[in-house]
């Protein structure tokens, strides 16, 4: 196939906002036990850390980390994860039914982050808890000293204030599933005032109203209008999540899922703007996209799902650990073009989650830690996009798929880093046995060479269902991709079939 590409040095979306790239810790499977935290492990430090998975965190590239959940926030006393831990409760969870033995709190957790050099994106449980909890966790963490609660975090060993600025008010509370699951009215209502009684205590923070779990709830639309319609004034985010996978073998169509996301995008802009435009408010509500990924569902009654109670009350029981393969990672790679050509009006995206529970990285317990196939196009994303985004005009070659209609079979998005002086192009080819050759006119640009070109594909040998494994940890990954010319403004590429490159 064939793929022309337009960028104009002038064209702008806006600058690439760097709360983009974030991902995402839970209570939930093996995330933060033998994920992040195994206390004994060959690789840890004295508190637990394990370096391996550190250094793949850094690599990774995350800047902000969601935590700590998810659908364990819902049921969740944050009081259970401070103090000494000797004296810490063990709890079940009814989320993932599990046994939550608390080892691992806040903390632990604003710590681990300074390490990894991540901002934390704290999540409270406006499930079963409400106003009162929420000013009391910002107060605690928050507060410089002199009150009860700060004098509390000060006793338990953290004399500055921890001065989160992002806080999510709830999660996926508009979910049947959710342990303290409301109605819009109810919801918003509640967001209202648990925000209004949080900025009370520190004014400076940010806050992220629920939003819809996915495009395909049944109240989709009407949730964010009328969550607005109550918390347009207290909240800065509405927040969205999505997962894709691939259906009976439909490729085509799993491969277009970043039609969709920008659908659940435009969407959820159009949504908001429509309160905006009814309050005549100068304030606009962005976009926080705190899950997505690709998750393979399998069904409530297989044996990773939480509701299947059959292993009866474990801690961290595997939940979730999908292993990725090559179509997932060029998925992913869209799915990070699709939030960065809407980089004006989203403004954080995390990708759920960071360790073992879908996730870029794995690790095992007492064992080694390695990189998914997913982990590189969210690694080079995070790593080159800076600058301004590019507004990329594409007149590609398109494919029909059964899901989500027309789709380009070259997707990209691409920045512009003035201080660098360079350009960076992400690119993927949905195509699934044909090369695409791909001609850029690089307008207003003189670019003087490639500095790097590397590309993610089907292995020699392998299969789009090639992925890495404990044991052969490195069979998909990126190598150099040859054959890029550059003539002054204008270049070109040939991708590989099924390919995401940088
Ligand atoms: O990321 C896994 C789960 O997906 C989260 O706990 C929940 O918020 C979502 O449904």
């Amino acid at each position: 196939s064939t793929a022309r590409i337009t960028l104009d040095r002038d064209f702008t979306i806006g600058p690439v906002p760097r709360r983009l790239f974030g991902s995402f810790v839970e209570h939930m499977g093996r995330c933060v036990y033998t994920g992040i935290y195994e206390p004994g492990h060959p690789e840890a430090d004295e508190k637990g850390y394990r370096q391996d998975v550190l250094k793949l965190v850094k690599e990774l590239g995350a800047t902000v980390v969601r935590y700590p959940g998810g659908n364990f926030v819902s049921g969740y006393n944050w009081e259970d994860g401070v103090g000494p831990v000797e004296g810490r409760p063990r709890r079940l969870d009814g989320a993932w039914h599990t046994i939550e033995t608390n080892a691992f709190g806040l903390h632990e957790f604003v710590d681990w982050s300074k390490e990894a050099g991540v901002e934390v994106m704290e999540a409270i449980n406006l499930g079963t808890r409400g106003v009162d909890a929420a000013r009391e966790l910002v107060e605690y963490a928050n507060h410089p000293g002199g009150t009860a609660l700060s004098d509390r975090r000060i006793a338990n060993g953290a004399k500055d204030p921890f001065d989160i600025k992002l806080w999510c008010l709830g999660n996926e509370l508009d979910g049947p599933w959710q342990i303290g699951h409301k109605t819009a009215d109810e919801y918003g209502r509640l967001a209202q005032e648990a925000g209004k009684a949080m900025r009370f205590v520190d004014p400076s923070i940010e806050l992220v109203a629920v939003g819809s779990s996915n495009s395909g709830m049944p109240t989709f639309g009407e949730w964010e209008h009328t969550v607005l319609s109550h918390a347009y004034d207290e909240v800065d985010y509405m927040s969205m999540h999505a997962y894709y996978q691939e259906h009976d073998g439909d490729a085509l169509s799993f491969l277009a899922s970043a039609v969709d996301m920008d659908y659940f995008i435009e969407s959820v802009v159009a949504t908001c703007d429509a309160v905006r435009a009814k309050r005549k408010a100068t304030k606009h509500i962005n976009l926080s996209f705190d899950e997505w990924n690709v998750w393979y569902q399998r069904g409530l009654d297989t044996d990773d799902q939480p509701h299947n109670v059959s292993k009866g009350w474990v801690e961290h029981p595997r939940l979730i650990e999908d292993a990725y393969n090559v179509t997932d990672a060029v998925v992913v790679g869209t799915l990070l073009n699709s939030l960065l050509r809407h980089g004006d009006r989203v403004s954080i995206a995390n990708q759920a989650q960071l360790v073992n529970v879908i996730a870029p990285i794995r690790s095992e317990e007492n064992g080694p830690a390695w990189r998914q196939s997913i982990f590189w196009p969210f690694a080079r994303t995070a790593e080159l996009a800076k600058g301004q985004i590019l507004r990329t005009a594409v007149t590609s070659d398109r494919v029909d798929t059964p899901q989500f209609g027309d789709a380009d079979l070259v997707d990209v998005s691409s920045t512009y880093d003035e201080e660098a002086g360079r350009v960076a192009l992400f690119l993927a080819n949905r195509g699934l046995d044909e090369s695409a050759d791909v001609s850029i006119d690089l307008r207003g640009f003189t670019a003087s060479r490639v500095t790097r070109a590397e590309v993610l594909q089907i292995p020699e040998g392998g299969t789009r269902k090639s992925a890495n494994t404990e044991s052969e940890q490195d069979a998909v990954g990126l190598a150099p991709l040859d054959g890029v010319t550059l003539d002054g403004s204008s270049a070109r590429l040939t991708l590989p079939a099924l390919s995401w490159a940088v």
